[in-house]
């Protein structure tokens, strides 16, 4: 089945018989009765399937995961409150039986390197970058870090990287490294990092998966041999998603492959746009044929599919103050913290995004004070161009 057929069908219209809705509903409970007390030590002992309560399994989630694991073709799926939840569960769940030592992408999205700094290195879980576009980079790593696992993103926030995850994926496996992929940016439309090799996905539900603006949400992924750990982790540690956000993630997934090819048209002329305005200076975009990793671009993302992200440095933007009055002309383009929605969205990563990094650390990963991220919306593009061009 492809892509488009699997997120309006899977997960859907299985509970409860025998009058099945067309769409799951939202089971707002925390606990469930059970046909008898013996029934109840089975479903904790998993020897039959069955709900007793919301932390360990919920079925408007559960069909939210299903579709999710279809998209994603991986083993299972765990939906979490945020996407920075789905994280730290994913990396908790790569280092439980291995070393606690996460070799990071040296491109990520903020917040990401604070988990990793504020949280995770407090509590014993180390961590490095290694620039995860410079495969022999990676291999050394690798051998000298003997990572539990390695954490990157699919296309890098904000400057759009594409790492080579099969290949990536390959000396994982041979260092006995778990590879974890975050796949917000790119969604399964484009990639399936599962496929390419990688043991665990995770996405920050809250973007293009919901898609709407109205959920705060996460999703774990993992192959099989991750999932038993996952679950049990979170049984426990309880990061799961709330019912209701889990019916508007669902319902939201069934038009990802449709909003996601009209949000990566729309972008790709707007960025090919972008790179003829006399008032910008760069423009970052995947498509661009001069991209450092253009190879792994045609390798990997489908024809004419390279995102809906498109970063641009403004000229005769030396201050903070011109990027702010370039924001402040914008009319259409909302400019708010997120990304993924089907209206279009922009934010200045210096003060957002990537404001808690010091400056010499945003400029070694080349995020310049004149750079805006926009993500692209379902608009007619014509329009965005417009609102941008009066701003610019
Ligand atoms: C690439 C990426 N990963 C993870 C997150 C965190 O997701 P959330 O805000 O849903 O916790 C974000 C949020 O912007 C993101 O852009």
């Amino acid at each position: 089945m492809k892509i488009h057929t699997k997120a309006v069908h899977a997960g859907d219209r299985k509970r409860p018989k025998p009058q099945i809705p067309v769409t799951t509903p939202i089971y707002a409970a925390a606990s469930f009765i059970p046909e008898s007390a013996e029934q109840v030590d089975r479903i904790f002992a998993h020897e039959i399937e069955g709900y007793s309560y919301s932390r360990y399994e919920n079925p408007t989630n559960l069909a939210l995961e299903e579709q999710v694991t279809a998209l994603e073709n991986g083993f299972g799926s765990l939906a979490c409150a945020s996407g920075m939840a789905a994280l730290e569960t994913a990396i908790v769940t790569a280092v439980t039986d291995r070393r606690r030592f996460v070799l990071a992408a040296d491109a990520l999205y903020g917040a990401t390197y604070r988990l990793l700094w504020n949280v995770l290195e407090p509590l014993g879980i180390e961590s490095s970058l290694v620039d995860v576009c410079d495969l022999a980079a990676v291999e050394q790593a690798l051998e000298r870090h003997k990572p539990g696992c390695l954490l990157m993103e699919t296309i890098s926030n904000p400057l759009l990287r594409v790492g080579p995850i099969d290949k990536i994926a390959a000396l994982c496996r041979e260092a006995g490294c778990v590879l974890i992929v975050d796949n917000t940016f790119a969604t399964p439309l484009l990639v399936r990092p599962i496929e390419l090799g990688a043991n665990l996905v995770m996405h920050s539900a809250t973007k293009y998966l919901a898609g709407h603006g109205d959920v705060l949400g996460g999703l774990v992924t993992t192959d099989e041999a991750h999932y038993e750990t996952l679950r049990a982790l979170s049984r426990t540690k309880g990061p799961v998603m709330g019912p209701f956000e889990a019916y508007l993630t669902m319902r939201g997934v069934k038009t990802l492959p449709l909003r996601m090819e009209r949000q990566c048209q729309n972008a790709r002329r707007i960025a090919a746009w972008l790179r003829e305005h006399p008032k910008v200076a760069r423009v970052y975009y995947p498509d661009d044929p001069a991209h450092p990793d253009a190879e792994t671009v045609r390798r990997l993302l489908p024809e004419n599919l390279y995102g809906a992200i498109v970063s641009f440095e403004l000229r005769e933007a030396a201050e903070p103050e011109q990027v702010y009055a370039f924001l402040d002309r914008l009319k259409l383009i909302v400019k708010a913290t997120s990304l993924g929605d089907v209206h279009s969205m922009i934010l200045y990563p210096r003060v957002s995004t990537h404001r808690d990094l010091a400056p010499k650390q945003r400029e070694r990963m080349g995020i310049r004070d004149n750079l805006v991220r926009l993500s692209v919306g379902i608009e007619d593009a014509g329009d965005i161009m417009a609102d941008l061009d009066r701003a610019l």
